[in-house]
């Protein structure tokens, strides 16, 4: 059976830290040596498609990059039958999907012979929780993920896919996470990446952004319009308008606080160009273990099939 990497809370405590261990490692290997990894894309992607490719370039593989124009999933061709078919040609598959429920289909459809790895559904971005990790241990641990144990990390706005992965992994390694959202809009028990049903540190939920970026290491924001509600924008702003994070919340938290954001950022919005901008925000970094991010895991999968 294939390695898969489809959300963070399906993978062993013991895997993740091969992965973020092999995140870090030199470019110095050819794990895909003249091997393809497809990429299907249902939604518009910059980091994530240019850190995917560059990962598999720098592995010595090839991208075949497929649109959700060209591929049509479950409109052109059952999302089935076209794993069927890239089963045939590539061992690995990455996605970004509309629903979460294409990746349980796919694996079934194809026996778990092709590995796949979520690139965001609506339901999680576990390589963006990668990175974050990554980010956030650079800064505070010299790199070693396992030193997060009793870091605060404050989430700040609406708690989207990148908040269900982020929060998995960090519980997982001893962190504790607040999220601030309005009613309607807070995490959820139970579905895929739960992070409720995670032990480690204490997830905390609250309606403040104040209450919550208090004693934070870390505060972090994503959009309030995530890729496929565009028709909520106009109350999704309205709704979220207290949530921003500009200065005035980061002066309520430690001068030691750092800023994280999975962007695209819509200035403005959900952050202000002062934060995004200052010295305390580390997006640029998150940028950077993007590839790191992926590195990571396309080794553990290769792994996986000696
Ligand atoms: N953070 C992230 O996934 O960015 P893209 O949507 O540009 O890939
Ligand atoms: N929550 C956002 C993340 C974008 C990287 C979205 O799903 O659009």
């Amino acid at each position: 059976m294939s390695r898969h990497f489809i959300t963070v809370d399906s993978v062993s405590t013991k895997d993740l830290a091969t992965i973020y261990e092999r995140s870090c490692a030199p470019f110095d290997d050819e794990t895909l040596k003249g091997q393809g990894v497809a990429l299907v894309f249902e939604h518009p992607s910059l980091r994530t498609r240019a850190s995917s490719s560059s990962a598999v370039h720098e592995l010595g593989g090839y991208v075949t990059f497929f649109s959700d124009e060209e591929i049509g999933l479950d409109k052109r061709e059952s999302a089935e039958d076209v794993g069927r078919t890239l089963s045939q040609m590539f061992a690995i598959c990455a996605l970004r999907v509309r629903s979460h429920q294409i990746f349980e289909r796919m694996a079934s459809a194809t026996n778990n012979e092709m590995s796949l790895i979520n690139l965001l559904s609506d339901a999680a971005h576990p390589t963006q929780a990668v990175a974050d990790v990554l980010t956030i241990a650079e800064h505070f641990a010299h790199g070693d993920v396992h030193q997060l144990a009793g870091l605060h990390v404050a989430y700040v706005g609406d708690a989207t896919n990148v908040t269900r992965s982020l929060s998995v992994a960090l519980l997982g390694l001893g962190v504790d996470v607040t999220v601030a959202a309005p009613d309607g809009y807070q995490l959820t028990k139970g579905g895929p990446e739960d992070p409720f049903a995670i032990r480690g540190g204490e997830l905390r939920l609250t309606d403040s952004p104040e209450d919550a970026v208090r004693d934070a290491d870390v505060i972090y924001t994503d959009a309030w319009v995530s890729m496929g509600l565009e028709a909520e924008t106009a109350q999704r702003r309205r709704v979220f308008a207290p949530y921003r994070v500009d200065e005035a919340l980061v002066e309520r938290a430690k001068p030691s606080t750092v800023v994280l954001h999975c962007l695209p950022a819509h200035r403005g919005d959900e952050i202000t160009d002062e934060v995004l901008d200052s010295a305390a925000s580390l997006v640029w970094r998150q940028v950077f273990h993007r590839r790191s991010a992926m590195l990571g895991v396309l080794r553990w999968i290769k792994e996986g099939k000696k």
